[in-house]
């Protein structure tokens, strides 16, 4: 197979709804805060029995009802996500749920708000080189059980959902994953993270050591930014030239949706005009791994992404992780 093609895609999000009203509330803070600040009005937090795991699931039935694909034809389950409801991952559960029976691979990927295009290179690595026929990649994150409900610098930011898309094996001339640009920094990590508790100011482990717990999301937001606006165009144009195209081949600008104000910086930069740019960030806010087939599935429903239109996407997030893909829809 020289070819791998997107057949499917789907999403699910919480029922629960929480306006910038809903926090001012919970924290001193306003919705004209909110939306100047990141153009965030709403987001959905799960609640009942609701989880990371529902989420993804339902997206990816969605994905597998659009493609005409029984989760049985899957080779392989691909759950990018940060927060699962086992740190060993949640893949295989996932697998069950769907009903798979055939006990192909699937596996967690865990690369924050990058997850999910990380997802889309290794279903194309699985695809091209490796055989596989039938790739399911789901990027779903629960951000609401990581956050500090009483710190107004991060909570007001994410939202919980889950997207998913089908990929397909198929021939070069009809390939929907043109090229990537991946990246990570080490370095920028102090800028974002959810750390182990004890691994905090250097502490010295005894013997038996103690159960670990996560420290809340801890974000330097400027330094977030500034690494945003200048590493993603970047990694798009350098994705654009891999694959042989240029800004006017492209329809449509789909960025990870952290905050309205990144997505503009880029879109500036890279001159895409605001009428070929995805957002739908004032809905749900940073949904993570989630954000790009999130919105991917809602402007293929709606009829915005049609049938050979081309799409430059980009993650970016902590890790710091930051890749790109020029995808044929
Ligand atoms: N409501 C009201 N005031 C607030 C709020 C709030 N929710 N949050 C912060 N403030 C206050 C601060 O306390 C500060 O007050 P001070 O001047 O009295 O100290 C003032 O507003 C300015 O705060 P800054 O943090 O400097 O605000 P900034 O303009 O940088 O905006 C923001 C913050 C929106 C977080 C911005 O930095 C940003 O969007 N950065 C990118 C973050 C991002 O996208 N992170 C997600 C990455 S995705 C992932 O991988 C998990």
């Amino acid at each position: 197979n020289k070819g791998c093609k997107l057949v499917g895609c789907g999403s699910a999000v919480p029922s629960l709804s929480v306006s910038n009203d809903d926090l001012a509330k919970i924290v001193d803070t306003s919705d004209e805060w909110i939306s100047v600040r990141t153009g965030i009005r709403n987001r959905r937090v799960i609640s009942g029995k609701e989880n990371l795991r529902n989420l993804a699931v339902e997206a990816a039935k969605k994905a597998l009802k659009m493609a005409n694909v029984e989760p049985d034809d899957l080779d392989l389950i691909l759950l990018c996500t940060s927060t699962p409801e086992d740190i060993f991952g949640d893949a295989p559960k996932v697998q069950r749920e769907l009903g798979c029976t055939k006990s192909q691979l699937a596996h967690d990927i865990t690369a924050a708000c990058s997850g999910f295009v990380l997802g889309l290179f290794s279903a194309s690595c699985y695809i091209k080189g490796g055989g596989f026929r039938n790739v399911l990649v789901i990027g779903a994150d629960v951000m609401s059980r990581f956050v500090d409900w009483t710190n107004r610098g991060t909570c007001i930011l994410f939202g919980d959902a889950a997207g998913a898309v089908v990929l397909q094996a198929c021939d070069a001339e009809e390939d929907g994953l043109l090229s990537f640009d991946l990246h990570s920094d080490g370095e920028g990590a102090r800028h974002l993270g959810a750390p182990i508790n004890d691994n905090e100011n250097g502490s010295v482990l005894e013997f038996p050591p103690n159960r670990s717990s996560y420290a809340c999301v801890q974000m330097n937001g400027k330094e977030v930014f500034r690494f945003a606006v200048r590493c993603v165009p970047q990694s798009i144009e350098s994705a654009l030239e891999k694959a042989g195209l240029t800004t006017s081949n492209i329809d449509w600008l789909l960025l990870h949706q952290a905050n309205q104000r990144i997505i503009d910086a880029v879109a500036t930069c890279l001159e895409f005009p605001p009428e070929k740019v995805i957002s739908n960030l004032a809905n749900y806010g940073n949904t993570s791994a989630a954000s790009i087939p999130l919105a991917l599935d809602e402007a293929v429903r709606s009829g915005k992404v049609k049938p050979g239109h081309a799409i430059a996407a980009a993650g970016f997030g902590a890790g710091l992780t930051w890749g790109s893909a020029v995808i044929r829809w």
